[in-house]
C-alpha cells in the first residue's frame, strides 16, 4: 500500500485518516499512515492543546492538521470572533428557535440544569479562527499537511503553507471544484463521493476519482468517501489514486470514543441510514438518519437556516439531547459505510485488517479475466 505520494511523506501505507480524537490520529500514524486532526471543533488555544498531546505520544512521526474555510457562509472574513458571533445570532429567526423547542418537546428532553456550561455554538469555520488554527500548525515542524474542507483554500493560505515547506490537500466533490483547488496551487486533491460521511456532494466515488485524476494533470488525488477496507483501497487505486482519504471507518473504533449508544446505533444502522441532510450544518452532510434529521428534512417544517447559523441553532439542543441519552435524536456525520460497521475494534485492529485484505485482494487480481488478445 505505499505509492509515490506515502513515500514523498514518508510512510508505510498510504492510508489518509481524517479524525478529530488525538488518539485516533497516534494510532494511524504509528500503525504507518498519516493521521489529519480535524480541527473545527476546536478553539484555537484547544487545537494547541490538542496538538501537543499528539507529540507528546506519535513519536515524532508526522501528521497532518484539517482546517474549514467554506468559500460560501455568513461569517465575515477578518471580524472579531466575539462581534461575528453576535451579528450571526441576531439572525437566527424566533420561527426557528420555536421549531427547535417543539421537537424537544415531543421527544421529552429536558433543559439544561441551571449550572450547564455553554457549550461552543459557533465552531472554527469561519475564516479568523481557520487562519490561527493554520498558523499555530505551521509552527509545528511535525506537521507535514495542511488539509481544507469546504472550497479552495484562500491563495495567500496555499502560500503561506508553502512557504513553510509543508503541503496542502483540500476536499472536492466535483470536476469543476478539481480545477479550482489547482488553479490555487493545491498540491494534492482529495476526490470525495458523495457516499462519504460529512459535506458531501452528489457525485459518487467510482465515478469522481477518474474524472478528476484525468482533469488534474498529474497532481496527486486522494480518493475518499466509502473506503474501508482493502478491497475498497485495492479499487481506488486501480481508479488512478495515490491513497485512500478515510474519516467513517474511525468512528467506530475503541479510540474515537463515541458513547456506547451511538456504537448500539451504528451496528444497527444499513447504508440507507447514512443521509444527506441540511440538518447538521445547514449545507448538504452525509449523517445518521434520526428523528432530528427526519424532523428537518419533513417539508412541512422550516428550512434548514445557511451555515453557520444552522449549527448555532442546534448546538445547545445537541447538548441536551446527549445530556437525556435521548437514541432516537443522537446522530453524527458518518458514510453509507456504517452498514457494513462490525464490531468495535482499536485502530491498530482495524488497520491490521485492511492490509491484510489488501494482500489478498491484490494477489488474487491475475484471476481476474485475462483481457482479450489484440
Ligand atoms: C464525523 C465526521 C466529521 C467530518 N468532519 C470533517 C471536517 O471537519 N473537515 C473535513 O475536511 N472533512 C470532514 N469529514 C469528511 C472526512 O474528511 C472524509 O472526507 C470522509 O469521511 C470520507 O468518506 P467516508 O466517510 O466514507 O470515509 C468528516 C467526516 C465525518 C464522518
Amino acid at each position: 500500500m505505499r505509492t509515490a505520494l506515502s513515500d514523498e511523506f514518508g510512510l508505510d501505507l498510504s492510508l489518509f485518516a481524517f479524525n478529530y480524537q488525538p488518539d485516533v490520529v497516534i494510532e494511524v500514524c504509528k500503525a504507518g499512515g498519516l493521521g489529519v486532526l480535524g480541527a473545527v471543533r476546536f478553539t484555537p488555544a484547544e487545537l494547541r492543546e490538542a496538538i501537543e498531546y499528539v507529540e507528546a505520544n506519535i513519536g515524532g512521526r508526522p501528521y497532518g492538521v484539517d482546517v474549514v474555510m467554506p468559500a460560501k457562509t455568513l461569517a465575515v472574513a477578518g471580524m472579531e470572533v466575539d462581534e461575528m458571533h453576535d451579528m450571526l445570532e441576531k439572525m437566527i429567526p424566533q420561527e426557528h428557535k420555536d421549531f427547535v423547542e417543539r421537537v424537544l418537546d415531543q421527544h421529552g428532553v429536558p433543559k439544561l440544569p441551571a449550572d450547564a456550561e455553554q457549550g461552543r455554538d459557533l465552531l472554527s469555520w469561519n475564516d479568523t479562527e481557520a487562519r490561527q488554527q493554520v498558523d499555530i500548525s505551521l509552527d509545528r515542524p511535525d506537521v507535514v499537511l495542511i488539509v481544507n474542507a469546504l472550497g479552495p483554500p484562500p491563495k495567500d493560505v496555499v502560500g503561506e503553507v508553502h512557504q513553510a515547506g509543508k503541503k496542502v490537500a483540500a476536499l472536492v466533490g466535483r470536476k469543476d471544484h478539481a480545477l479550482k483547488q489547482v488553479a490555487n496551487d493545491v498540491d494534492i486533491i482529495v476526490a470525495q463521493g458523495t457516499e462519504a460521511g460529512g459535506h458531501s456532494g452528489d457525485v459518487a466515488t467510482m465515478v469522481l476519482v477518474p474524472e478528476v485524476v484525468d482533469a488534474v494533470g498529474g497532481r496527486p488525488v486522494l480518493a475518499a468517501g466509502g473506503i474501508g477496507n482493502g478491497r475498497q483501497v485495492a479499487a481506488a487505486l486501480a481508479l488512478g489514486a495515490q491513497g485512500v482519504w478515510t474519516g467513517s471507518m474511525w468512528l467506530n473504533t475503541v479510540e474515537c470514543a463515541q458513547p456506547e449508544a451511538m456504537y448500539r446505533k451504528f451496528a444497527n444502522a444499513t447504508s440507507s441510514d447514512a443521509v444527506r441532510s441540511r440538518a447538521y450544518t445547514g449545507k448538504p452532510a452525509r449523517q445518521l438518519r434520526t428523528a432530528w434529521t427526519e424532523a428537518w428534512d419533513d417539508p412541512a417544517n422550516p428550512d434548514p437556516l445557511g451555515m453557520p447559523l444552522q449549527y448555532m441553532l442546534c448546538a445547545e439542543a445537541q447538548d441536551r439531547i446527549r445530556r437525556a441519552g435521548k437514541e432516537e435524536l443522537m446522530g453524527t456525520p458518518i458514510g453509507q459505510l456504517v452498514g457494513s460497521f462490525a464490531e468495535v475494534r482499536t485502530v491498530a485492529e482495524v488497520i491490521a485488517s485492511l492490509k491484510e485484505e489488501y494482500a489478498r485482494t491484490v494477489a488474487a487480481l491475475p484471476s481476474l479475466p485475462a483481457p482479450a488478445a489484440v
